[in-house]
């Protein structure tokens, strides 16, 4: 399965150059549209891509033998955002990607995941476009009208957080694709060096598993309505913030929040430490 994804991403950016670069229109025409966002060649910061544009591209074909929120096996069309990202005149100088989703919710893609598994922007599932994929089966939320998910599925040996394996990242409901750095985006949430290696271990989770729903200024997600920086003041009240993060309908009984029921104290304590060590004079605004 590697392999094989390898060479068919491998074919298509061989075909890259020889393509016409992307014209971004400068408004929606179309709830199909996808939204851009980056420091484009062009000058321009913000455009969006019609459905006919993305499906005229060099397909690549990808089969998950087990896709999470569709549940079952599915062969993806679409274009790997690597190549999305050059045909948009951007490099690799633009490291960090966030896809966001109508509710608010915005999963940052960090600089070597994306080419460690080949993340797609997915056209059709199973040959069906968005209108015939319904809602995740993981969430009850709408999958159209974009999904991104991968064409490599194996997380990376060494990548692994107090036992935690990094994630498959797959959004669906993906209306906006912003192409960012690192160092204006997660890179600020990192502690000074005089943090404790807990503290820090703490961080790699937290972006993890929190800042696609609690962002920070201008990145991350706002799906929650509580920024990062409240997740810091709950931090220092133990019992409530373990509490909410492994089981929230405990204390919230209508809480939209994912339960970590997998973490065990170990990864408690480590997000615990992040958050108490950050310390708020250090974050950009
Ligand atoms: C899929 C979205 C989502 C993710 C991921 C998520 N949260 Fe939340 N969180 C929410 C929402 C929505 C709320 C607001 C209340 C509710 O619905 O539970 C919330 C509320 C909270 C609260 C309570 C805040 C308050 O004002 O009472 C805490 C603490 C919290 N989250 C911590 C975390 C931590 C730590 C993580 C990462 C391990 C995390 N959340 C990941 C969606 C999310």
């Amino acid at each position: 399965m590697r392999f094989h994804g390898l060479l068919l991403v491998v074919a298509c950016l061989a075909f890259a150059p020889l393509r016409a670069e992307l014209v971004l229109r400068p408004t929606r025409t179309a709830p199909t549209d996808l939204e851009v966002s980056g420091p484009f060649p062009s000058g321009r910061t913000n455009g969006f891509l019609t459905r006919d544009q993305l499906l005229a591209l060099p397909p690549t074909l990808a089969t998950n033998a087990m896709d999470t929120a569709v549940k079952s096996r599915a062969v993806y069309r679409g274009i790997p955002l690597v190549q999305l990202r050059s045909l948009l005149g951007l490099d690799e100088r633009a490291d960090t990607l966030f896809a966001v989703c109508s509710d608010g919710y915005a999963k940052a893609f960090e600089a070597d995941y994306l080419a460690a598994f080949q993340s797609l922007l997915i056209l059709e599932i199973n040959g069906g476009g968005p209108e015939t994929w319904g809602k995740s089966k993981l969430t009850g939320l709408e999958m159209s009208p974009y999904y991104i998910n991968a064409a490599d599925f194996a997380p990376r040996a060494g990548k692994s957080v107090l036992d935690l394996p990094e994630d498959l990242h797959f959004p669906y409901g993906v209306v906006r694709i912003e192409f960012r750095t690192a160092a204006s985006t997660v890179d600020r949430l990192r502690l000074p060096g005089t943090a404790s290696a807990l503290a820090k271990q703490g961080r790699v989770i937290a972006v993890r598993d929190c800042l696609a729903c609690h962002g920070h200024a201008d990145f991350g997600g706002t799906m929650s309505g509580r920024p990062w920086l409240l997740l810091k003041t709950w931090s220092s009240n133990t019992n409530y913030f373990r509490r909410y993060v492994v089981k929230p309908k405990s204390i919230q009984p209508t809480s939209r929040m994912p339960g970590f029921t997998h973490y065990d104290p170990a990864v408690l304590d480590a997000l615990q430490a992040y958050f108490r060590e950050l310390k708020v004079g250090d974050l950009p605004r």
